[in-house]
């Protein structure tokens, strides 16, 4: 990839946006051009073929979805599976009839059958039934690989997708109704913390197991694929490890300085008992993790700190 030609990051205001923001600026690309939704409604086909008819990105890594934890799925699953077609369908679209050279798609781990057997390997790809509580979400990802590897086979084109496993990091959303587990546990406990509650009430059993990575680790995942990975496979990016929920609860709340009680409301959903990608794909094509859970909750929490506390 040349330093100088034109990146198009779809989504460069989210987390993992802003990760592939700073990863590739770091790594010399001058030429990172970005719409936030409000400019840019990627959902909507013309406004999309007018962007990348002016603009011309050599390069594309979309990283812009309707992204949201497991009440926001539960509620509009209509608008997690068309949100994300419209986006993607376009995006992907578009990037062919406008000669983009290489693109990257955002996956997910959800795309995995509910049972599927653990750790995940990326062959279990439609094999069984999704996990309902996700599954509008799911099949728009699992379309949008999908047709990326058509369009390889129809047109000859390069675009790859990557599948990460749940993450957390700077930029994280902390929306007490729209966030993740690790940005909800931290702002839980970091309030808990201020307020001197004596008891944090969580959801689920707290057995759920999950496997969390770095946001920036995934960015830095994504630019080593855009340059050393052409072809139809996908692949798995994770850390390969997991955590029971409950355990990921007292090393947020360790590293938050909370010492009340942390109690499990197991009238509510678990979702799937266990995620836990298989990552040697990836490994066996030369990449790895760098930081740890610790480490990287740590730096989220300092973020938060700074960004998000007020
Ligand atoms: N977070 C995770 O744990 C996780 C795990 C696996 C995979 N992923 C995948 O990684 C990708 C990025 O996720 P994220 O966590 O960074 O999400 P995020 O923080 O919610 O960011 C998503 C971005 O998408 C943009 N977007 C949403 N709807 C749009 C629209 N209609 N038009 C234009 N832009 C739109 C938003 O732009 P504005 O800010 O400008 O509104 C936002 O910046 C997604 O494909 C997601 O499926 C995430």
């Amino acid at each position: 990839m040349n330093k100088d030609e034109k990146i198009y990051i779809a989504g460069h205001k989210g987390m993992v946006g802003g990760a592939l923001c700073r990863r590739f600026q770091q790594d010399g690309f001058k030429n990172l051009i970005f719409r936030s939704s409000s400019e840019l409604d990627l959902r909507n086909q013309q406004d999309v073929r007018d962007f990348f008819y002016y603009e011309r990105p050599k390069y594309v890594l979309l990283a812009a979805a309707k992204v949201g934890g497991i009440m926001a799925n539960i509620e509009s699953p209509a608008t997690f599976l068309y949100d994300n077609l419209m986006i993607q369908n376009n995006v992907i679209n578009s990037a062919y009839e406008f000669g983009v050279k290489k693109l990257l798609f955002l996956g997910s781990s959800c795309i995995y059958p509910r049972l599927a057997p653990q750790p995940m390997k990326e062959e279990s790809l439609l094999d069984g039934k999704l996990e309902p509580t996700n599954e509008g979400y799911a099949i728009a990802k699992i379309a949008g690989m999908k047709l990326c590897e058509m369009y390889n086979r129809q047109y000859d084109t390069d675009y790859i997708s990557v599948m990460p496993c749940n993450l957390y990091g700077i930029g994280d959303n902390f929306d007490p109704k729209r966030s993740h587990v690790v940005p909800a546990l931290i702002r839980k406990f970091h309030e808990a913390k201020k307020n001197g509650y004596s008891k944090v009430i969580l959801w689920g059993t707290g057995n759920a197991k999950r496997e969390f990575l770095f946001s920036d680790d995934l960015a830095d995942a994504c630019l080593y694929l855009m340059k050393t990975y052409s072809g139809n496979e996908f692949f798995n990016v994770g850390t390969g490890s997991d955590i029971k929920i409950a355990n990921l609860a007292k090393l947020v709340s360790d590293i938050i300085g909370y010492e009340g009680e942390i109690v499990f409301d197991t009238s509510k959903p678990d979702g799937m008992p266990q995620k836990l990608m298989d990552v040697s794909k990836l490994t066996n094509q030369g990449w790895k993790f760098k930081t740890s859970l610790e480490r990287g909750i740590e730096i989220t929490y300092k973020w938060y700190l700074e960004n998000y506390n007020n």
